[in-house]
């Protein structure tokens, strides 16, 4: 690990970081995944500190890979979420998040629907705020954790090219992984239905494709994003049997990959409609390393931050 001075008490976007820190991120996460590959898999790192984990959208994977790397950091948790909180009687989140920083807690883990919400908090608290997903706005660490597993996969990042497929509109893990891919020097490219990716997104150097078969052919890593039905019913595309037709990944549509592809999923897979079962659990895919790693990278952030919470 190179010379770094980490200096941020909280992980809003990886839009706010520069090359260098998500790199160093990186670098650091390579250390924490040594100690779960030991017999004792737990170091005192995070003793001593209190970290709240505080979802109020549902989640299975951030929510499990942040309590473990917690576990695994030695840190004392406590777990709340937005049905046995007052948040249903109309606290504000404000106000919650005050009593968690009186019991000096020295981090919240925040997933919440509302874009923004993290920075709300991170201005008016002293514990540091991590984002585990806002809205359809951001979700840094599973962005990190796609580019800590393209990088150990392929060596590098600068000079690749990363398609990310699916419903690039309502989507943090895409906003988030072409943020920190651009700062890291990839060609990154967006495809799916022209209701689902907007043309904009060409103006920040993102290319954008209506056709499966331009963004994948010579990819080396392939990213699907969950179509979600719920969009369906809202009228974006005829019917997920006409998605999975153009748009997803299967033995037909893998004739256009390299050999060495690799193929992602930030999870829960829609099997049959963005990804075939063939593809996801196939030699390409390593959507389930990307879940081992997303410990490693948690471990790495909640220590960096931890580091420069003033209490
Ligand atoms: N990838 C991801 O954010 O999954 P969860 O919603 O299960 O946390």
């Amino acid at each position: 690990m190179g010379e770094f001075n980490w200096t941020k008490k909280d992980l809003l976007s990886l839009y706010d970081l520069t090359g260098e820190e998500i790199s160093f991120i990186l670098d650091t996460a390579e250390e924490f995944k040594k100690v779960s590959q030991r017999n004792v898999k737990k170091v005192p790192a995070l003793r001593g500190k209190t970290v709240v984990n505080f979802f109020v959208e549902p989640s299975t994977r951030t929510r499990m890979s942040f309590e473990l790397a917690e576990q695994r950091l030695s840190a004392d948790i406590i777990n709340i979420s937005a049905d046995s909180s007052s948040l249903k009687k109309g606290e504000t989140l404000l106000d919650t998040a005050r009593n968690i920083e009186a019991l000096q807690a020295d981090l919240i883990v925040m997933r919440h629907p509302a874009p923004g919400a993290h920075v709300l908090l991170a201005d008016k608290i002293s514990c540091g705020v991590l984002n585990a997903g806002d809205g359809s706005h951001s979700h840094p660490t599973q962005a990190l954790l796609d580019i800590f597993t393209i990088r150990e996969k392929k060596k590098k990042i600068k000079g690749l090219k990363v398609a990310i497929v699916g419903d690039i509109l309502h989507s943090r893990v895409a906003r988030s992984n072409a943020w920190g891919l651009l700062k890291l020097g990839a060609e990154v490219h967006f495809a799916g239905p022209p209701t689902l990716v907007p043309k904009e997104f060409e103006q920040i150097g993102i290319k954008v494709h209506y056709n499966l078969k331009d963004a994948i052919e010579g990819a080396d890593v392939v990213n699907l994003l969950r179509i979600q039905h719920e969009r369906q019913k809202a009228g974006f595309f005829p019917s997920t049997s006409e998605y999975a037709k153009f748009f997803g990944i299967n033995e037909e549509t893998c004739k256009y990959l390299k050999p060495d592809t690799l193929i992602m999923h930030p999870g829960p897979i829609n099997r049959g409609v963005e990804l075939d079962s063939s593809v996801a659990d196939g030699p390409r895919s390593v959507i389930l390393e990307q879940v081992t790693n997303g410990l490693a990278v948690r471990m790495a952030i909640l220590f960096l931050v931890a580091g420069r919470v003033k209490k």
